[in-house]
């Protein structure tokens, strides 16, 4: 990892200024339905496709760019000089790539098959994992097979997660994208302080077949302290009996400790490591509400397909490399053409909430504008990303990605086959016949002579087509990657999260920034929020903060 540290200036590195002329001499013309056309082995060129073991094929079709193959070998330059390479294999050896905090960043020991040793600080921690899996899978075995019982005698039936960010977001993705596999209790999810996120679930909960599990890598975000104190309030209030809580309320950590003063029984408490970042924990036992909703079996699935990701990051040439791909793509739209956000598009009502785990997954861990020297970035990083499942963005934003003034790159994400076939597939077939036609529509766009005949076809002639005709013409022009699985199983799914991961990594060694640590996200906000919270307190009026926020503070009180 030290040859990073003598790398020179990202913009001023010889294969960023070659990208840049490169950029300026064709950034403009670089027409993707012209090459299209042009060049029919372009799709066979522009895409890859991972063969899982017994999963099908994993299609990735990055041939609808703004770009060509001279401007891929320049990207590919980029991350070799960059040296990609050894960074990757130095986060793989354990090395300490959260370099302010000085920690390893190690999520892929988490789903290492084979049980060779990975080193931490002189300590096996592939034996650690193991231990932790065989108890998540001990422990959600018995709630699944309703051997364990409530406190009075009853199996669990609903369990409530209590947590937030990463402590939250990725069980939560996971269960949603994979309920058709769920087998045990139904789980729920709660992260927000606002008392009416607890508040909702517990009007529907029963104590006597609820199980909490609070979730908190640090286990001193308030947020989910307060939740967890209410959850055990409220639990009691029922129960009754303090040597309830042990049948009813598990954690998971890094520090058992805090676990403990807070009153979860030792033997409930799941651990995990400072070398596991929050938004990489899905993983670890911070996955226990997806062993707990899909069964132990298909979260060992779930990490066979992460493992079989993260052993194609390590293994393919960068020229084959998905993740490296998708992030030197990202690179290229956000540094060269100026785009400002990245939509993930997934085709698949269960990944609703894929796109909002990237926000934080990517956002949080690349949201930096200070390079590994200390210095400001003289580049731009992370992009705004979002998105909503297909075919409903057609109804919300496509307007703007189709005719708006801003370029917006889409990853478009679909399984071959659905899980539930309703109208003998017809439905599947209009989702996909949708998803195939955006990403062309987006290439293509329409032309003025197009809109033309189109509108004389309508039967419209005259000022009134002359008016309607500009606002008829789509530039086209518009990138996107396509990424097909033949189906979403626990493996595809593992795969997909942990090449995004790779991805997102990539981009932080091309960025030149640490990804791992992560004190902007709540650190400033939180220490503001301390001086605050007791001034809503009592009649007083405000003064000690800046007109506004007095302002706001003083008709928040008055309005109590
Ligand atoms: O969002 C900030 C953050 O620290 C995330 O990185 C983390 O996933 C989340 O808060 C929750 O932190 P913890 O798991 O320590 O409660």
């Amino acid at each position: 990892m030290e040859v990073l540290w003598k790398l020179p200036k990202l913009t001023e590195d010889p294969s960023w200024k070659a990208l840049d002329r490169y950029y300026k001499r064709k950034g403009d013309e670089l027409n993707i339905y012209e090459m299209m056309k042009k060049d029919p082995a372009r799709f066979r060129k522009l895409s890859l496709e991972l063969k899982t073991p017994s999963d099908g094929s994993i299609l990735f079709d990055y041939s609808k760019n703004r770009i060509d193959e001279e401007g891929m070998s320049l990207l590919f330059n980029l991350a070799r000089a960059r040296r990609v390479e050894a960074a990757r294999d130095a986060m793989f050896a354990g090395e300490r790539m959260n370099f302010t905090e000085e920690r390893a960043v190690l999520h892929v020991a988490l789903r290492c098959r084979g049980g060779a040793p990975i080193i931490v600080d002189g300590r096996d921690v592939a034996q650690d994992v193991a231990r932790e899996l065989r108890r998540v899978k001990e422990f959600s075995e018995q709630v699944i097979s309703k051997r364990w019982k409530g406190y009075t005698g009853k199996p669990i039936e609903d369990v409530i997660n209590i947590g937030i960010g990463g402590s939250d977001l990725g069980p939560l993705m996971v269960t949603e994208a994979l309920r058709p596999y769920a087998v045990g209790p139904r789980v729920h999810f709660v992260s927000n302080v606002d008392g009416s996120h607890l508040a909702e679930q517990l009007r529907r909960a029963d104590p006597e077949t609820a199980l909490f599990v609070v979730a908190s890598k640090s286990f001193t975000t308030r947020e989910t302290l307060v939740n967890a104190e209410s959850a055990r309030r409220w639990f009691l209030s029922k129960a009754g009996d303090p040597s309830a809580v042990a049948r009813h309320f598990v954690a998971v950590t890094t520090d058992a400790e805090k676990a403990k003063e807070f009153g979860v029984d030792e033997r409930n408490v799941f651990r995990f490591w400072d070398w596991v970042g929050g938004t990489f924990s899905l993983w670890s036992a911070i996955g226990l509400p997806i062993a707990l909703s899909i069964g132990y079996d298909n979260f060992e699935k779930l990490l066979d397909g992460a493992f079989f990701a993260d052993t194609h990051f390590r293994s393919a040439p960068l020229e084959r490399n998905m993740p490296v791909i998708l992030a030197l793509l990202g690179v290229w739209y956000t540094n060269f053409y100026g785009a400002e956000t990245h939509a993930l598009l997934p085709y698949d009502q269960y990944l609703h909430q894929f796109p909002t785990y990237f926000q934080q997954a990517d956002m949080e861990s690349n949201g930096k504008s200070v390079v590994r020297s200390g210095e400001t970035a003289a580049h731009h990083t992370c992009p705004v990303v979002w998105g909503t499942p297909g075919t409903n963005g057609q109804h919300t934003f496509f307007q703007l990605i189709h005719q708006g003034t801003r370029l917006i790159p889409c990853d478009f994400i679909a399984p071959v086959r659905t899980h539930n076939p309703l109208g003998d597939g017809l439905h599947h077939k209009i989702l996909l016949a949708n998803f195939l036609a955006q990403t062309e529509a987006l290439m293509k766009g329409k032309t003025a002579d197009q809109a033309r005949a189109e509108l004389v076809e309508a039967g419209m002639s005259g000022p009134q087509l002359e008016t309607y005709l500009p606002h008829k013409v789509f530039k086209g022009n518009r990138p996107s990657n396509s990424i097909v699985f033949k189906k979403f199983t626990p493996f595809t799914l593992g795969a997909l999260i942990a090449i995004y991961e790779h991805k997102i990594f990539v981009q932080g060694i091309l960025w030149d920034i640490n990804s791992f640590n992560y004190w902007g996200r709540v650190e400033l906000g939180k220490e503001f929020a301390k001086v605050i919270e007791p001034e809503l307190e009592g009649d007083a009026a405000v003064s000690s903060h800046d007109p506004s926020t007095n302002g706001l503070i003083d008709f928040i009180k008055g309005n109590f």
